[in-house]
């Protein structure tokens, strides 16, 4: 943790640095979605670390026992399109494109942006087009969402009560931080808004983690609870 740490302040650097060259007036886009994906990688690692230290080695052991795979893997997957989303988000909000398209559901009055494809080379776009990077951010969202709903239907089917609640609550916030996405839209990315949405995913990413955990170590016994 400590490496990864450094590691962090370093990429801290690297990123402000880019900000202080002649005719720059913001730091790189790439930049910030490094440092903002590796600071969600650290609160990562801290929450697993957390939830693995809340319990005792014997009871994890046990618990182990009645994990639920499939529930698990799927959440697994669920974690790396989230994480996906996130980056995506910086790059968002690291070239302004929250204020280029302020209109919902369509983006200037199209289904995909008018000039999505503007720039040249072609792949550029997927980064540094504000149209098409909040396309992107906009459109993972949602089928984000539909995959978090897919992961909810198989979670709420748990013996396990504490499971069942944590998949709950991760498919609440999922919907709650996918709203307030729409409403950054709609406030062209007004500080206050923009500012939830970021701790929206902060919130978000934890209770991922913490129903991919009770998938993986189910607390109360391997079956109680069963057929509740
Ligand atoms: C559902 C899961 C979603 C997650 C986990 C997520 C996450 C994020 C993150 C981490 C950022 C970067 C915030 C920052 O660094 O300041 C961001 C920015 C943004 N997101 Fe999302 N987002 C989601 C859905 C959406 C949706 C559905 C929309 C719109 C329809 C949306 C619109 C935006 C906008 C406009 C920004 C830029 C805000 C700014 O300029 O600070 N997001 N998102």
């Amino acid at each position: 943790m400590g490496a990864v740490g450094g590691v962090q302040g370093a990429i801290g650097w690297w990123m402000v640095a880019s900000g202080l060259e002649a005719g720059m007036i913001t730091v790189a886009s790439y930049r910030l979605a490094t440092h903002l994906g590796l600071a969600f990688v650290i609160l990562g690692l801290l929450a697993w670390y957390i939830l693995q230290l809340g319990r005792s080695e014997a009871d994890l052991m046990q618990a182990r026992r009645g994990r639920e795979a499939r529930l698990f893997s799927m959440s697994t997957g669920l974690m790396h399109f989230a994480f996906l989303q996130i980056l995506l988000g910086a790059l968002v909000a690291g070239i302004d494109a929250g204020r280029s398209f302020t209109d919902w559901p369509l983006m200037g009055g199209q289904l995909l942006p008018p000039g999505a494809f503007a720039l040249v080379p072609l792949w550029t776009n997927f980064f540094e087009n504000p149209g098409l990077v909040q396309f992107l951010h906009r459109t993972a969202g949602y089928l984000l969402l539909a995959f978090a709903v897919v992961v909810w239907l198989r979670g709420r089917r748990s013996p396990h009560a504490a499971t069942r609640a944590a998949f709950h609550a991760m498919a609440a916030m999922m919907l709650a931080q996918a709203a307030l996405g729409v409403v950054t839209v709609l406030l062209a990315a007004h500080w206050s808004v923009a500012i939830a949405h970021q701790l929206g995913a902060v919130v978000l990413w934890v209770l991922i983690l913490r129903a991919r955990h009770l998938a993986l170590y189910p607390r109360g016994g391997a079956l109680r609870g069963a057929g509740t």
